[in-house]
């Protein structure tokens, strides 16, 4: 029997209007945060993410694990960083045997990190600063100590019975893929209890849900229900595209999944307004805008197939791997977004590539066969570019202007390393570093009882790098990370653009033009560009923004067909320089090794300013 939702132990008054969240009733007892101080619409085409891990980024109570209250004692940091919307890995009771993937209770909060209460409070806080929280909704199995299944696998006949994929032997739907590979051989599992095999895409002791029973579909609305009313901001929908299966299929992005998700999002439009449904669909381009509908299914998916060909691009020194995939991948309906990644909680996925390529990758970035995951490399991203600073600001200044919201991986902001000594993924999840102090500023428990242990080598340890020193260093990556969020806020058009890549003869050079949507494009042929406006909520998306990025090591030409553009003015941005107007001829500017330029393009107010005509005296 799923449990009813616990009240938490404190109380303290009730600050959000009931009103405004139209599911209040269904928390007896439990106080809901108050709601972001903007609600504003399609927030998360603006927004910066920042994905954390509860359990390593501040351990408030001293136990060796990061919980929600030193989560909310780091606003602050955030605030300070400038990200808009956090998302947080499962933070639900769990064996902790997939990170926390492998969920036993879906209505609470794990209490290594806390309780109801303190996740409230944190939320409460974060809201306050206008900084949004979206979490992971795990709908596609749970642990197999999960009460559910525990009923389910103890006899053919019980209330729970049919919550799971049963089946008397273990060779039906052969046609579906192990995602694990490394580490299972089937994807189902015998449960002697009950002398049949149950379902599992991912580990052994992760038995999939039955969605064709109506009564897991209810269970789990009413989890999205639960934790929306709570005062998430949304949820990153997990393994969305396994949710079925039927015979003769790979059970992958099947018809009814797309329907259960739109049943989901129908729920959030009629009750919810504001919030997002993030797709995790490790999926080709073709199948990814599947999980956009008509506009009616997820608000945001991963671009999973763009993430490693940035990497493969930057070693070839060629745009080529980009620009193929963006050619590969279809408009997006109206109002939807890509969220775009470099690094994150799991290994850099080489599904979504071809074998020739994933050989390539493999090649290039593991340098040991321990840094080997599941199909890809369990490193984070400043080993996997051997802690090279000009590449990283390369590969973020793409992440921040390529068309979708960047999302950033925590401890990346200061080119963290990895453990590829610890086991499955935690090569990546180490401790959040924060001073050059004992677990680096981490937490004051005993090291021994740490739940990972901090990086401590010479080059990425907390002694190197930490939060601490980085703000005291202007010169930081992480302040260089700061400016480049602010940047981004300042032209929104880099979130809600339109994309079209510029062409270069450079095969090393990406260069294209984020430009205000359709229509208001049309005003900008109308000769009515309009000037950025401070306010983050203005409906103003700005001039056309030029991004040009050399790839390669070396310095490069870059002579651009900037032909659409003849007549403006590219301001740069970051420094405010006027350049030479665009004129008919290619537009040619030269850049250092893994240089980039992003260029405001004003409309020329008047001729090229002197100083590019004329020599010094
Ligand atoms: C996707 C998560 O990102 C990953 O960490 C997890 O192992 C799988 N889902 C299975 O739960």
């Amino acid at each position: 029997m799923s449990k009813a939702p616990r009240p938490p132990r404190t109380r303290r008054p009730q600050r959000a209007p009931q009103a405004r969240r139209a599911g209040g009733a269904r928390l007896p007892g439990i106080r809901p945060a108050a709601l972001p101080a903007r609600g504003q619409s399609e927030w998360y085409r603006r927004a910066v993410f920042y994905e954390v891990l509860t359990r390593g980024f501040f351990d408030a109570n001293d136990d060796g694990i990061g919980d929600l209250t030193g989560l909310r004692m780091k606003l602050d940091y955030l605030q300070w960083l400038g990200v808009d919307c956090l998302w947080l890995l499962p933070y639900y009771p769990s064996p902790m045997r997939d990170g926390g993937y492998d969920i036993s209770d879906f209505f609470t909060v794990h209490p290594d990190v806390g309780t109801l209460d303190d996740l409230v409070a944190f939320l409460d806080d974060a809201h306050r600063r206008d900084i949004r929280v979206i979490a992971d909704l795990v709908m596609n199995h749970t642990s197999d100590q999960h009460p559910w299944f525990v009923e389910s696998s103890s006899s053919r006949v019980n209330p729970k019975a049919d919550f799971y994929v049963w089946n008397d032997d273990d060779q039906r739907w052969p046609e579906a893929r192990v995602v694990f590979v490394d580490v299972e051989t089937s994807n189902w599992t015998f449960a002697p209890d009950r002398q049949q095999y149950y379902w599992h895409r991912f580990y052994s002791h992760q038995p999939d849900l039955n969605y064709d029973n109506p009564e897991v579909v209810d269970a789990m609305l009413r989890v999205m229900r639960f934790w929306l009313d709570l005062g998430l901001d949304g949820f990153r929908l997990d393994a969305v595209p396994y949710l079925y299966q039927r015979d003769g299929t790979t059970g992958e992005n099947l018809a009814e999944t797309h329907q259960l998700v739109k049943q989901l999002r129908k729920e959030i439009d009629a009750d919810y307004p504001n919030r997002v449904l993030l797709a995790e669909a490790n999926q080709w381009p073709a199948d990814l805008v599947d999980y956009f509908g008509d506009g009616d299914e997820c608000h945001m998916c991963f671009h999973f197939p763009l993430m490693p060909r940035l990497f493969m691009a930057v070693r070839r020194e060629q745009r080529f791997p980009v620009t193929e995939i963006l050619a590969q991948t279809p408009e997006i309906p109206q109002g939807c977004q890509w969220a775009i990644f470099l690094r994150n909680h799991d290994e850099l996925t080489l599904e979504k590539v071809t074998e020739e390529e994933r050989d390539y990758m493999v090649a290039e970035y593991v340098k040991d066969p321990r840094m080997r995951r599941h199909m890809g490399i369990g490193r984070r991203l400043a080993p996997l570019l051997d802690g090279d600073r000009r590449l990283a600001e390369l590969l973020h200044a793409l992440l921040f202007s390529l068309p979708g919201s960047p999302v950033i991986y925590y401890g990346d902001e200061l080119l963290m390393g990895d453990n590829v000594y610890l086991g499955d993924r935690d090569s990546v999840r180490t401790p959040m570093q924060w001073s050059p102090d004992r677990n680096a500023g981490f937490s004051r428990a005993d090291f021994a009882r740490l739940y990972l242990p901090p990086l401590m080598d010479p080059v990425y340890g907390f002694g190197a790098v930490n939060v601490e020193a980085q703000q005291r260093n202007p010169s930081s990556f992480l302040h260089w990370t700061r400016s480049m969020i602010q940047t981004r806020k300042q032209f929104p058009v880099l979130g809600t653009g339109d994309f079209t890549v510029v062409p270069c003869a450079n095969p090393s050079v990406l260069a294209y033009v984020r430009s205000p949507a359709a229509h208001v494009e049309n005003e900008h042929r109308l000769g009515r560009i309009r000037h950025r406006r401070a306010a983050a909520d203005a409906d103003d998306e700005g001039n056309p923004v030029l991004c040009v990025h050399n790839l390669s090591r070396f310095a490069q030409p870059a002579e651009l067909q900037l032909g659409r553009w003849a007549g403006c003015t590219p301001v740069e941005v970051l420094g405010r320089v006027p350049f030479p107007n665009v004129g008919n001829e290619s537009y040619t500017v030269t850049l250092g090794p893994y240089g980039y330029l992003w260029f405001d393009l004003h409309e020329a107010q008047a001729p090229t300013p002197a100083f590019h005509h004329q020599g010094s005296p």
